[in-house]
């Protein structure tokens, strides 16, 4: 029997708790001595859980037990996670996590300090919740140059963009109808911001790179501004809006960004709804795979939890791999990247538009309730932005 402990009884950690039961015939055919949680930490007590007997209040009873072989942090935030995980990777015990959080802000280090105490630092659970993404990328595509990622990858504001479109709805009313049903925090910010997608294209970037990208580098925006009328005129257009993140190589060059993009119909990327993510990887030999499931949940995200505490069992706890270097990628100046625009203006500054944009201009989309909407052919950031001062009035989201 391989013993674990798991750090944080809410909603992923008790997860991982009932799947570990409920799935033990399944884990055996993997592992035949099966999987035995033995402590589970947390400051509270559950007297009415069949559980509850195993909960402890203090990591010093699970660290000094040599029984323990692989720790699940299923905490969230950075403090007390980052220090219980430092002390057990010190113990020499593997800890895997869901906490994308941690991992996007100290994840380097923590991976340094396993590999110097024989121990492994893993992650499924921190990027795409159920999906399996990061293990396929460090094994499955390996012998890959991944040159391409596009993803979806929050659940909530997939939620409230498609609510928006199917519903004609404004962005403050479906992001309180989201909150009443548990999908958007009552402190929305990291997720409607786009901060907690930019930590997922952070752990991507990295690990595909092999080098160490800090999330605050990457270019970041939310959907907050969204409107319906950019609905409508994405509807015109035969597109769907989605809160996407992009990592892109060329050459020498590499981008990463999160912002909403307007995704034409005939794009993989355009029917991922709801609160499903979606990730699109481009490799250089076996060109697009496309990966789709539950990006957040209890079970889905334990799920994910628990694949790694299979990989770190089956190898005795001690899978040791470091998924990138500290070595730090720099990116290209966002200004040097090359996107599609949607621009929509008041139909009174359409000749301004005109004369300002030219033959940049693609299409026109028509018009709706006073606006018209416009589609430009690629240019750099650069040049749009000095272009689009001219236009107060304007709103563009970008196109894929
Ligand atoms: N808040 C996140 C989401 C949870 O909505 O996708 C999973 O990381």
């Amino acid at each position: 029997m391989t013993n674990i402990a798991v750090l944080g009884f809410g909603t992923v950690g008790g997860g991982v708790v009932e799947l570990i039961d409920a799935n033990q015939d399944a884990i055996r055919k993997r592992l035949p001595e099966g999987l035995y949680v033995k402590y589970i930490l947390d400051i509270r007590k559950f007297p009415d859980s069949p559980y509850g007997g195993r909960v402890v209040d203090d990591i010093n009873r699970i660290l000094e037990d040599p029984e323990v072989s692989v720790i699940c942090e299923t905490m969230g935030g950075i403090e007390p996670a980052f220090s219980f995980t430092k002390s057990a990777l010190e113990h020499g015990i593997s800890v895997c996590t869901s906490n994308k959080e941690l991992v996007a802000a100290r994840g380097t280090q923590l991976m340094e300090i396993a590999r110097a105490h024989g121990a492994s630092y893993l992650f499924e659970a921190s990027v795409g919740g159920g999906i399996p993404i990061l293990r396929p990328l460090r094994d499955s595509l390996a012998q890959e140059e991944i040159t391409g990622i596009t993803g979806i990858l929050n659940g909530t504001t997939n939620y409230i963009l498609t609510k928006m479109d199917q519903e004609d709805a404004s962005f403050d009313d479906v992001l309180k109808d989201a909150q009443a049903k548990g999908y958007a925090e009552r402190n929305p910010e990291a997720d409607i911001e786009g901060k907690d997608a930019c930590r997922k294209i952070a752990i991507l970037s990295s690990i595909v790179s092999g080098k160490s990208v800090r999330y605050e580098d990457i270019p970041c925006e939310g959907i907050s501004e969204i409107t319906k009328a950019d609905h409508a005129f994405a509807k015109l257009a035969g597109c769907r809006i989605r809160l996407l993140g992009t990592y892109r190589k060329s050459g020498e060059a590499v981008f990463a960004r999160i912002a909403p993009y307007l995704v034409p119909e005939d794009h993989p990327l355009y029917s991922v709804s709801g609160v499903f993510n979606g990730i699109l990887i481009h490799g250089n030999m076996v060109d697009d795979v496309m990966f789709y499931g539950q990006g957040a949940g209890r079970y889905p995200t334990a799920s994910a939890v628990v694949s790694d505490v299979m990989t770190l069992a089956a190898a005795d706890g001690k899978c040791v791999s470091t998924e990138w270097s500290e070595e730090k990628l720099t990116l290209t100046n966002a200004e040097r990247e090359k996107n599609t625009f949607f621009v929509r203006l008041p139909d009174s500054r359409l000749d301004a538009a005109k004369q300002l944009f030219g033959d940049t201009i693609v299409k026109t989309l028509g018009s709706l309730g006073g606006e018209t909407g416009l589609i430009l052919g690629p240019m750099t950031e650069e040049v749009f932005g000095t272009v689009i001062q001219a236009l107060p009035e304007a709103a563009y989201l970008r196109m894929l």
